[in-house]
């Protein structure tokens, strides 16, 4: 059961989007690109580093929203393999954040029976931050509510390469290696792909994120710098995302032809 007074006060602006969207018919894994942290200090006059930290807002209510929406998968790109190249300064602030963050809100995450995961090149990351990501895993892996998954030193084509290598180790056959055993080696094995994908801050580019599992998402893009994202705005992106036809390379529902007319075979 979804909690509605939780997700938006009576008679608020929020309220009324809320009553628009269908609950019956949500995307099951929302993708969200964070952009605009830079720009969003910028404005202000302040260091960047200023606007990841504002950014930490932006992501407790969007995991929170899509947590009490009973949404199955939100994944957030939080870090690529890219973003190394980054003044050392920016990358260890960016670290500390990721280590504050999961310890400050794994009571939470438990109590939002949200299971915690990490999509990316673990590996990658300093030992203390991965100590950190670890203990949340762990810590929520029986959870079955929202699928949370942050994306760190994440690469799409990186994570394509680790699923060919793995498919490989795991010695399946050329012949047997289709769609569904190649999705089975990915970072996200076992969860739908993203139905509908976010981008803030007006850039039109996907950049290296889940370029397989987006196959069929429907974009939204937001001129909202990443620090000022709230439910406000994933409301209005879920309603949306649900005036879209989604088509899958076939036919709109008006465009296909009556079945009494179609000519079998
Ligand atoms: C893009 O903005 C954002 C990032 C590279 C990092 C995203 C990180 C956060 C939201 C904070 C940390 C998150 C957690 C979960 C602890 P940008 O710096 O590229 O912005 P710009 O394009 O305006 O320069």
């Amino acid at each position: 059961m979804i909690d509605f007074e939780a997700l938006a006060e009576p008679g608020s602006d929020d309220e009324k989007l809320l009553q628009r969207i269908d609950v019956e018919a949500l995307p099951r894994h929302v993708a969200v690109i964070m952009d605009g942290n830079g720009r969003w200090a910028h404005s202000r006059r302040l260091p960047r580093v200023a606007g990841h930290k504002a950014g930490i807002e932006a992501v407790r209510d969007t995991v929170e929203t899509c947590a009490r929406l009973r949404i199955d998968v939100l994944t957030l790109y939080a870090f690529s393999r890219e973003n190394w190249k980054r003044p050392r300064a920016e990358v260890s602030t960016l670290m500390a954040l990721l280590k504050e963050y999961v310890h400050k809100e794994l009571d939470r995450l438990v109590d939002n029976n949200i299971r915690f995961r990490v999509i990316g090149r673990l590996d990658d990351l300093p030992r203390a931050v991965q100590g950190g990501l670890q203990r949340a895993i762990e810590a929520t892996k029986d959870n079955d509510g929202l699928s949370f998954n942050i994306a760190l030193s994440y690469g799409s084509r990186t994570e394509i390469v680790d699923a060919c290598r793995s498919l490989i180790r795991a010695g399946v056959a050329a012949d047997d290696v289709d769609v569904d055993t190649f999705s089975r080696h990915l970072y996200t094995a076992g969860q739908p792909d993203p139905d509908l994908l976010i981008r803030t801050s007006g850039e039109l580019r996907v950049s290296n994120f889940l370029l397989w599992q987006i196959a069929y998402a429907e974009i939204w893009v937001t001129e909202t710098l990443w620090p000022d994202f709230r439910r406000t705005h994933l409301f209005r992106a879920l309603i949306d995302f649900q005036q879209r036809e989604r088509r899958y390379g076939g036919l709109t529902s008006k465009e296909r032809p009556d079945p009494a007319e179609v000519v079998r075979g």
